[in-house]
């Protein structure tokens, strides 16, 4: 026997029954984000790599550690996309967009690639649906976003219970620069419980520190001085604004002063959400955001403020408690010919239902009428359709209500009505 050729790890196959709640989730997402009225945006899944080390930043896991990174044919250094907002601003920037709408809001759905080490939750090819919003600073706009978020995993099925959302302000990068001060200090001081990255990173990016998984790190973190002491009041006055109006949304959040986020390019408000329904394990945190104000600058745009979001499907997906067997589709019909002839007859049938849009399995291949039905049974069609020599002759199909178990003949010319109002 031949070697089976394998996948690459922590990339899957995502097949039926389990892409019908993938489907699910999709449509359920372009739902929600259409009544907000964001719009879809496309982007290419490779981006020449300086896109993501000025975006997401040089000295950041997912930079690098984590990017799938190669030079092509023409001897370019091209990367994976590990995330979707540096596509969405570099599209932002080449379309000069804020010169078409004061305003613009798109989202995004497919594929992100980060060599991570796989487990629950946790993969190298992963999905997400995000949504970015570029040219309205407000605080509203924070707010309105976060619940937005919320109302798309309510949709989804996940109790309010299960969702927690947390949130802080990162404020401004000059701020940060006495923060910076206040870590160097701090971090210096324990500088031999520092860990080889974290050491590094006390030359380069400090803050980064703040972000590491490392338990014993963890620890130190805990203690660190916190941002939000070293803000000033206006980016007091507007994290505290935009806390007034996620209560008046009705959304439960808490503030916690030592979020920070794995990516550069945040300012002001960031926002996570976990949830602790269904089968999550560790790897808990759905979805991650927050608002990146200067990063249209930092790519030659004008400053415009901008906002987003990203929710990792597959861990959504394992929040969502019910198996993917509930979300399939049931069959309507299903056709069962007896012989050769009773297929030529009926194939044309089963076609023309096709075409107006009813679901159907033929079978083709030559089988008894009980293993016919056991087959539609377990289909879970709502109808089976039995051809033979007598139906062919008569020109009245036998159609069976699987769920009832009666059966009754139906012409031919009103095999469709009859089936419909089985199906409705
Ligand atoms: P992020 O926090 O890096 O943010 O990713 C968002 C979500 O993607 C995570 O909360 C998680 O659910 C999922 N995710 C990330 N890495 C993996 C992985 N290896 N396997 C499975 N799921 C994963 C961003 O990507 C930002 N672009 C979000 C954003 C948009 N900020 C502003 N606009």
């Amino acid at each position: 026997m031949a070697e089976v050729p394998p996948g690459v790890k922590g990339m899957n196959d995502i097949l039926p029954p389990e892409v019908s709640k993938w489907q699910f989730l999709e449509q359920k997402a372009r739902d929600v984000l259409d009544a907000f009225a964001y719009r879809e945006l496309r982007t290419p899944i490779l981006e020449y790599t300086p896109l993501f080390v000025r975006t997401v930043g040089e000295v950041t896991d997912v930079v690098e550690k984590q990017m799938y990174t190669f030079d092509d044919r023409d001897g370019r250094s091209v990367s994976l996309r590990p995330e979707g907002t540096a596509s969405a601003v570099r599209a932002y920037v080449n379309e000069s967009q804020w010169n078409k709408e004061p305003v613009t809001r798109w989202y995004y759905l497919g594929p992100m690639f980060r060599h991570e080490r796989a487990q629950r939750g946790r993969l190298r090819q992963f999905y997400q649906v995000g949504a970015e919003l570029f040219g309205a600073g407000e605080p509203s706009v924070d707010a309105e976003m976060i619940a937005m978020l919320v109302a798309l995993l309510t949709e989804l099925g996940l109790p309010a219970t299960a969702v927690d959302v947390t949130i802080n302000s990162l404020g401004e990068p000059e701020e940060r620069t006495a923060y910076r001060d206040a870590l160097v200090s701090y971090y210096g001081a324990h500088r031999d419980q520092l860990d080889e990255d974290s050491r590094r990173r006390l030359e380069t990016n400090p803050l980064r520190i703040l972000d590491s998984k490392n338990p014993e790190m963890v620890a130190l973190n805990a203690h660190a001085p916190i941002l939000i002491d070293v803000l000033g009041a206006a980016s007091r006055d507007r994290f505290a604004r935009v806390r007034e109006l996620l209560g008046g949304l009705g959304v439960r959040y808490e503030v916690d002063p030592r979020l920070v986020r794995g990516l550069d390019y945040y300012t002001s408000t960031i926002f996570e959400i976990k949830s602790s329904a269904g089968d999550l394990g560790a790897q808990n945190t759905v979805a991650g955001g927050g608002r990146y104000d200067r990063l249209v600058q930092s790519l030659g745009g004008p400053a415009v403020p901008a906002i987003g979001f990203a929710l990792g499907v597959e861990r959504t997906l394992l929040a969502m408690s019910d198996p993917a067997e509930s979300y399939e589709p049931a069959l309507g019909v299903f056709f069962a010919p007896f012989d050769a002839a009773a297929l030529t007859y009926a194939l044309p049938i089963a076609h023309e239902l096709r075409t107006k849009g009813l679901r159907v399995e033929f079978e083709h291949r030559s089988a008894s009428v009980g293993a016919m039905l056991k087959r539609a049974n377990k289909l879970r069609a709502r109808a089976a359709v039995i051809i033979g020599p007598n139906e062919v002759a008569s020109g009245q199909l036998t159609v069976k209500d699987l769920a009832k178990g009666t059966q009754s003949l139906v012409p031919a010319a009103e095999l469709e009505a009859k089936l419909r109002e089985m199906l409705d």
